[in-house]
């Protein structure tokens, strides 16, 4: 395999992200977070997200190669989040990327970020990537079933046609008043045996597409008529019933896609993939393999955007 020095950049959103990889070997990341901002306002605000990366990306870059003794020009590729993203943070990583390779006469790689949630199961374990697979990504933003046929293969089964499964839980926990993102917090309040609150009258079906904007509006009327009677009610009852009904749809879907795909593995990454529910009810099929990545791998980093352009640069030769 050919000496490679690989830099990644993640800027989709509110992580500002820049990791290293030398010789296929993960060496470092550095990542800092507009989220503790973000917070204040109830979800991400695309301006304040945008100039953020523009303070500190190249501070960031500066002192992952400082603190590891490497010379700009012995970098080989620029890695970098071409998309799918808020536009405006997009572009300071785009910009940042092709200067970058630029300068240093390195290959510049482009690529999809839900493709790196994809593979970041893999990432820190010593296990085989094996194909065909089903790849399941749940973020803020996404909720995506995949075909992983190889690792730049990848059709899409299934994708939400509204809302994203961690967007509806952010936008249930700000009607309720707890801190952005509210995802992690109805993941810890979670009580299986509170789910009891019909929000929605008929299941949804496995084959038809994700919509979550329905369930959404129901939870949110639910509060808003609560609120304007004035009456009292269980609020972890409303969010482990919601989280319940998102999460058993995304089960049963990936369920539907195995059987129609006649395939055995699954990987799970994204925000959301660090949801507990989540976890233990894939973890009740029967599957050759489960890939499940490391909690500091479900979110955005760099990492997984330097590791999936590390699969790409060997599997393609780049
Ligand atoms: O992948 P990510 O960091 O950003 C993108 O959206 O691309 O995902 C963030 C989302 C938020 O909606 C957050 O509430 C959700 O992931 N999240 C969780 C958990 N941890 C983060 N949702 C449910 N359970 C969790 N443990
Ligand atoms: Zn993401």
């Amino acid at each position: 395999m050919k000496k490679n020095v690989i830099i990644g950049i993640e800027t989709s959103c509110d992580e500002t992200s820049v990791a290293l990889y030398v010789n296929n070997k993960f060496i470092s990341e550095i990542t800092t977070s507009s989220m503790q901002i973000q917070s204040n306002f109830g979800g991400v605000v695309p301006e304040i997200a945008t100039r953020y990366h523009q303070n500190n990306i190249h501070k960031i870059f500066k002192e992952l190669i400082d603190k590891n003794n490497i010379k700009i020009n012995e970098i080989t590729h620029v890695v970098y989040t071409a998309c799918p993203g808020l536009p405006g943070c997009l572009h300071v990583g785009t910009c940042f990327a092709l200067t970058l390779a630029e300068l240093t006469n390195s290959k510049i790689v482009p690529i999809n970020h839900l493709y790196g949630h994809i593979f970041s199961g893999f990432i820190d374990k010593d296990i085989e990537i094996e194909f065909p697979m089903i790849g399941v990504v749940v973020s803020g933003g996404h909720t995506t079933i995949y075909y992983v046929k190889s690792v730049d293969e990848i059709e899409i089964l299934n994708e939400t046609q509204d809302d994203a499964v961690g967007e509806v839980l952010d936008k249930v926990g700000r009607s309720l008043d707890w801190k952005y993102p509210a995802g992690p917090l109805i993941d810890k309040l979670f009580d299986p045996n509170k789910a009891v609150i019909k929000l929605v009258k008929n299941n949804f079906s496995p084959q038809s597409p994700f919509s979550f904007s329905g369930i959404k509006t129901a939870a949110l009327n639910y509060i808003n008529n609560h609120k304007q009677k004035n009456a009292q009610f269980d609020e972890i009852e409303l969010t482990s019933s919601v989280q319940k009904i998102v999460i058993d749809d995304v089960v049963n879907k990936v369920k539907y896609w195995l059987k129609q795909k006649q395939c055995d593995r699954v990987c799970l990454g994204g925000g959301v993939s660090a949801n507990k529910y989540l976890r233990y009810e894939l973890s009740k099929i029967k599957l050759k393999q489960l890939v499940l990545p490391n909690l500091k791998y479900t979110g955005d980093q760099a990492t997984m955007i330097a590791y999936y352009g590390m699969l790409l640069i060997n599997s393609k030769n780049l």
